[in-house]
């Protein structure tokens, strides 16, 4: 289909104890919309969209880009989990010498606090490690979103820097699946 640099995508699906990691299909468009429409979802990520934009905009699959993984429990997609490779036009921030790699996750309310995100951005880290081994994985966050930082920390990000945007602080992280030699 297309490719995560040098990475043929989609990987076959990813089976963790209890979810699925896979490429996204047209059965999940609705819980697409959900997330986006939700206002805790998106209290840290700009506000909500109106459910009937997102009615017009959402492709019939959405999603279908190299990197983008609908985390699916029993059967139904619960989140998604994302590893999206920075285009050339997005280089020039300078953020961009920690890796161009860049990590998000999106889960559905009810599935929060179970252990989920925790399990899936697991799961994608170590698929990515396998893939491209060394590369290193940013993350961007928001410091008031606790749930957000707690995961980071937990999935074993390290602070570069902290930094004002968007009218908020926010948090700028580094994976990498190779532990740095002191
Ligand atoms: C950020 C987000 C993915 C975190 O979800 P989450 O469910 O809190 O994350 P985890 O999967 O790590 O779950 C951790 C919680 O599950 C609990 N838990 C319950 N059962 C567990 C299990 N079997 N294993 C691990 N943790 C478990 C933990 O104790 C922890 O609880 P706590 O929040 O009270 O400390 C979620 O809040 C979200 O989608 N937010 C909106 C989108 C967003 O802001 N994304 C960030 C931009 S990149």
């Amino acid at each position: 289909m297309t490719e995560l640099g040098p990475v043929a995508w989609p990987p076959a699906p990813i089976k963790t104890e209890r979810l699925v990691l896979r490429e996204s299909e047209a059965q999940d468009r609705a819980a697409v919309i959900e997330l986006n429409a939700s206002p805790q979802v998106n209290t840290y990520l700009g506000g909500p969209r109106a459910h009937a934009e997102l009615e017009r905009t959402v492709p019939e699959v959405p999603g279908q880009c190299p990197g983008w993984f609908v985390v699916e429990l029993d059967g139904a997609m619960i989140g998604t989990v994302q590893l999206k490779p920075h285009t050339p036009e997005r280089r020039h921030n300078r953020r961009l010498e920690a890796g161009t790699t860049e990590l998000g996750y999106l889960f559905l309310p009810e599935a929060w606090g179970r252990g989920y995100a925790t399990e899936a951005c697991t799961a994608a880290l170590d698929w990515f490690a396998g893939a491209l081994p060394g590369q290193p994985v940013v993350l961007y966050t928001q410091t008031a979103n606790a749930r957000s930082m707690r995961l980071a920390a937990k999935l074993g990000f390290t602070e570069l820097e902290r930094f004002e945007a968007y009218g908020a602080e926010q948090w700028f992280g580094v994976w990498s699946s190779v532990t740095p030699v002191e």
